[in-house]
């Protein structure tokens, strides 16, 4: 019976979607269980979780947090709610311990925290540049990255991914016109687990008198000796003027941080909207990223286990001739056509794997994939099976979906 709907011209676009095998739906899941997650009475190994170090699940580290704040006077313990935004009432001492710290770890004057990775990139750009200026960016940099220089009205140019000579062609070209340049990139990608060069982007901002913007959220935590990112290990910080880092994944929990000079910090705080119009940060919350903040170089092991895992998973794909790439904790397997993605991903989905198929928008037509996100906690054991499965599940397509595969 066809079903009447106030809004016809939303569901035609629903069912556009769901013709071109791209459309989202939510998937509730009931519990976590260590690197496991459980839906309807079933559990599965999640290979989709930004939890890159385990500490999301881990019952012991929440049970110190807590056992920190037990005991202490409710008039200063941190609340579940910030109530307003930092610059009425919502700055709060939790907030501050925290920037302080972030602030000594990278050795900067300054840090600032936002309520989420996407409000930090958006508000630092429309901040940082307007229609007189450029913005060159990496052509895989994130939505947020984009939504902001979009927004921003700065003119765009995107370089060829990860490619230092084509972006040099476009300052060439395009540097001279502009007021402001500003460099834009993720250091580790999240939907490709490759790594800018950030030597080389930042002898180009030098030569070409540009400000360089990096995106470390899917570096923290694990990337560096101490687990500040890839501008740590690549001993790159100093040139680094923007520092993004997030929260949301590596450091279980949620917000992001700017790491600047004072005059950026004290200048962003006045001019970015979605730090200004918006609720800070929870204080609890604040209190919980210092809390893991304060342990981050503790878990160099927890590092290292990660690549290692990583490596090995990546080798056991190769070996049965699956298109594996990336070279960090995310392994993206790019299959093409969004029809195969989503059956191979329905079949792991069905063998217990959390495993979901990534699609346009998110990554570019043509190049759907499994993206799959290893985290400390997982072992060999757990992973071990899965590159059989995914060729058994390729193998199981019907041709007409395997066109432009790649498989
Ligand atoms: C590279 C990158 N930057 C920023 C964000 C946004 O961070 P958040 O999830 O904290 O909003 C994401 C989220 O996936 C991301 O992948």
């Amino acid at each position: 019976m066809e079903t009447r709907t106030p809004y016809p011209a939303l569901a035609e676009a629903l069912q556009a979607l769901q013709a071109k095998d791209n459309l989202r739906v939510l998937m509730t899941i009931e519990k976590r269980e260590g690197p496991f997650v459980w839906s309807n009475g079933r559990r599965f190994l999640n290979l989709s979780s930004n939890d890159y170090l385990g500490l999301a699940a881990d019952p012991a580290l929440q049970e110190a947090f807590h056992a920190r704040h037990r005991g202490q006077n409710p008039a200063f313990a941190p609340g579940l709610s910030a109530s307003s935004s930092r610059l009425l009432s919502g700055s709060h001492a939790a907030h501050a311990r925290l920037e302080t710290l972030l602030a000594a770890c990278y050795q900067r004057e300054a840090a600032l925290v936002f309520t989420s990775g996407y409000h930090a990139n958006l508000g630092l750009i429309t901040a940082l540049v307007g229609p007189r200026d450029a913005v060159f960016a990496d052509r895989l940099a994130h939505a947020s990255l984009l939504d902001g220089i979009l927004l921003s009205g700065a003119k765009l140019h995107r370089y060829r991914h990860l490619d230092c000579d084509h972006l040099e062609m476009l300052l060439v070209k395009h540097r001279p016109g502009a007021s402001k340049a500003l460099i834009v990139t993720e250091s580790i990608f999240s939907m490709d687990g490759d790594a800018a060069d950030l030597p080389r982007l930042a002898a180009l901002k030098k030569k070409y008198g540009c400000w360089l913007y990096l995106d470390e959220a899917h570096a923290v935590g694990v990337v560096g000796e101490k687990g500040l990112g890839l501008a740590e290990k690549t001993r790159t910080l100093g040139e680094i003027d923007f520092l993004i880092g997030t929260f949301g994944k590596a450091l279980a929990g949620l917000g992001a941080f700017l790491i600047a000079d004072r005059v950026v910090v004290d200048y962003v705080l006045n001019h970015a909207r979605p730090f200004i119009f918006t609720t800070a940060l929870p204080p609890l919350l604040a209190d919980w990223q210092a809390f893991l903040w304060e342990r981050l170089h503790t878990w160099g092991p927890r590092r290292e286990r990660l690549l290692s895992l990583s490596a090995r998973l990546r080798q056991s794909l190769h070996a049965l001739g699956l298109p594996a790439t990336g070279q960090a904790h995310i392994i993206p397997v790019v299959l093409g056509e969004n029809a195969p993605t989503l059956h191979v991903a329905q079949e792991m989905q069905t063998a217990g794997y959390w495993l979901m198929a990534i699609r346009p928008p998110t990554v570019m037509q043509g190049t759907a994939r499994l993206r799959l996100s290893l985290t400390a906690d997982m072992r060999w054991e757990d992973l071990s099976g899965l590159p059989q499965r995914v060729s058994a599940a390729l193998a199981s397509c019907r041709p007409s979906a395997l066109k432009g595969a790649g498989a």
